[in-house]
């Protein structure tokens, strides 16, 4: 999401400082210091090619790098071909329901609920019996163009529009399988699902009927219609989907008086989508317990076409990019996630119990019982997990937190009581697969170091960050360490502006506002862009061009361009074949306006990817990435 949400959503307004302790004056000398010397560190040329332009392929980046994008069209080196799959609005593929897309966008809410949603992000690709051509694709539609999806746009909204809106959201299961050739939807098939917000999730760990979740629909407060604002994705080791809930709040209206506890989370008086006129759960004056229910990372099993998925609360409540799983030496799951938003946090779980084979049902309730942890990134490149645990240290009821459920509920609030670190908008994790060294995105903070905004500290180095850094960390011992070392991968930035903390430390193709990477199982990291719309193609982004898709040698940071999409587009998701011969990646809002909402009457404004159809529309889709000799991807 290049959303307004993203970049508007600083609610953060706790006292914990972004250094810790800083009102002992010769601590925050020391600090300072140490801050700035890794600021003039980092800044240190490192690039030994460091203008913007193709590059000669390398040992590990077997490809050659191409140009800046420009253009209303996807880009991939010589010797590649990208396809476009699973645009929103093609049918899923449920047996006897398979409305086609209509390009005027008058198909129905009825019909949107059985066709790809919109704005399409995270997925994951899951083999059958182990085939790298044959599979199911599960993903997330983070949100809607509500300009785009309806005749006539968001003007007038009625209960059918809204309704619509809500089955454009949420994830699909698809099948799909390389055949003749060419990948393609397998329709209909018995996998095929969506999951809108009328689908039934369960909700597991200890916030599971909490007074807190529990609502006059639900009244157990054990089970929530709907997902919202999926974002990022990931597979686990037994073979499930993780999807994060991200900016869940800007769909409920507060009204006038807001609650300390939704303002800590960024609830306004007015929802952005208007569904509190249509259905009462997104009013949160009448229903105050609902936006409780969002903000989780949601697990589900695609294997299995009749199974419910689940809330996983263990994992705290966040405004979650999305959360991916590392295993402990002795068989544990350790569970990294962040959110999204200005000034927030990086958590991690460590379940209780080991994986236990079998699969998905054979770990139906892993995820429901550990120890939750914030992190604190110190300026000496250590950092510790503070455990958020009910009754240690301030997280107890004269604090606010009657109970473990409402410390995951409140995940926040504790947190900044712990004074963990509050980073400049933490994305996607990936850890590496040599190594464990765990990676994440911290897409950019523009109000870091603004009037009475938290300052820079030494993992947040970048007043008016707007370019954004990789962070990474190796915990100590396994997984599961309660401390760890950390650095930066990278500064992103242009070399060649002006202002200091714009330029970064790239070495070779730049690029601007990193968001999905992930690690390809040679270890090289590829890493996915968004730059909103109404900030690309001028002032210090001016150079950078449309969002784009690089991969990073992680051991010496050579950075090559690999993919360039379309205008105004993000390009998001990045799944492989378990024979990296295969890759799917998705171009999330091609077209996206500055102010994030079309013009019905000119829907084509900036883009008509991928159809480039008259009287058509652009199309969040997915694509498909192949070598002309079939070979592995980015070799
Ligand atoms: Fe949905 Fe933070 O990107
Ligand atoms: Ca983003
Ligand atoms: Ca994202």
């Amino acid at each position: 999401m290049a959303k307004d949400f993203e970049t508007m959503e600083d609610s953060n307004r706790s006292s914990n400082p972004s250094i810790h302790d800083v009102s002992n004056p010769s601590r925050r000398l020391l600090l300072q210091s140490g801050a700035m010397g890794a600021m003039a560190a980092l800044l240190a040329p490192l690039a030994a090619c460091s203008s913007v332009g193709p590059f000669a392929a390398g040992p590990k980046l077997g490809f050659q790098g191409i140009a800046i994008g420009d253009g209303d069209k996807l880009v991939v080196p010589d010797g590649y071909v990208a396809t476009a799959i699973a645009a929103w609005g093609e049918p899923v593929g449920i047996p006897g329901n398979m409305p086609p897309f209509k390009f005027d966008a008058s198909n129905t809410a009825a019909e949107q609920a059985v066709q790809m949603g919109m704005h399409h992000d995270g997925m994951e690709y899951f083999p059958l019996n182990g085939s790298s051509t044959h599979g199911l694709m599960a993903l997330n539609h983070e949100y809607t163009d509500d300009g785009l999806l309806h005749v006539g746009g968001f003007a007038g909204l009625t209960a059918e529009k809204a309704k619509k809106a809500q089955n454009a959201h949420g994830l699909t299961v698809y099948e799909i399988a390389l055949r003749d050739g060419a990948w393609q939807m397998v329709r209909p098939s018995r996998y095929a699902r969506r999951f809108t917000m009328d689908a039934p999730f369960s909700v597991g760990g200890p916030a599971a009927g909490h007074a807190m979740m529990q609502t006059a629909a639900d009244p157990a407060g054990r089970t929530v219609l709907g997902t919202l604002n999926n974002c990022a994705a990931s597979q686990t080791p037994w073979g499930t989907y993780l999807s994060g809930e991200e900016n869940f709040m800007f769909y409920f209206s507060g009204g006038d008086n807001v609650s300390a506890h939704h303002r800590r989370w960024g609830m306004r008086k007015d929802g952005a989508y208007g569904w509190e006129k249509f259905d009462t759960r997104f009013d949160a004056a009448r229903n105050p317990n609902e936006p409780n229910r969002f903000g989780w990372v949601v697990e589900v099993d695609p294997m299995d076409p009749t199974s419910t998925p689940v809330k996983r609360t263990a994992l705290g409540r966040a405004a979650h990019e999305g959360a991916w799983v590392g295993v402990t030496k002795d068989g544990r799951a350790v569970v990294y996630s962040g959110e999204d938003a200005r000034f927030e946090y990086i958590y991690k779980f460590v379940s209780r119990d080991k994986i236990a084979p079998g699969g998905a049902r054979a770990n139906r309730e892993l995820l429901d019982h550990g120890i939750l942890y914030v992190a604190r990134f110190d300026a000496d490149g250590n950092g510790r997990w503070l455990p958020l645990v009910h009754g240690q240290g301030p997280l107890t009821a004269a604090n606010g937190f009657a109970d473990q459920g409402e410390v995951v509920i409140k995940a926040r609030q504790a947190s900044d009581l712990l004074q963990a670190t509050k980073m400049d908008r933490p994305e996607w994790l990936s850890i590496d697969p040599h190594n464990g060294w765990v990676y994440c995105t911290l897409t950019n903070n523009s109000s870091r170091g603004q009037t009475n905004m938290p300052g820079v500290d030494a993992a947040n180095p970048r007043a008016n960050n707007v370019m954004g850094q990789i962070i990474r960390w190796k915990d100590a011992g396994d997984f599961d360490g309660a401390t760890f070392q950390w650095n930066h991968l990278v500064l992103a930035g242009d070399p060649s502006n002006t202002r200091p903390e714009s330029r970064g430390n790239i070495k070779c193709d730049i690029y601007a506002c990193p968001d999905g990477i992930c690690f390809d199982r040679r270890g090289v990291l590829w890493i996915q862009t968004d730059a909103a719309a109404a900030q690309m193609y001028q002032g210090e982004l001016q150079r950078i061009g449309n969002n784009q898709m690089l991969a990073c040698d992680p051991a010496t940071g050579e950075t090559r361009r690999f993919l360039t999409g379309p205008t105004n587009c993000e390009i998001t998701g990045c799944t492989f074949t378990p024979d990296g011969r295969t890759l799917f990646i998705n171009v999330q809002h091609p077209g996206e306006t500055p102010s994030e909402r079309s013009d019905p009457a000119a829907p084509t404004r900036y883009s008509n990817w991928p159809d480039y159809r008259p009287g058509g529309r652009p199309r969040s889709s997915s694509v498909v990435i192949r070598k002309r000799d079939g070979g592995v991807i980015g070799s």
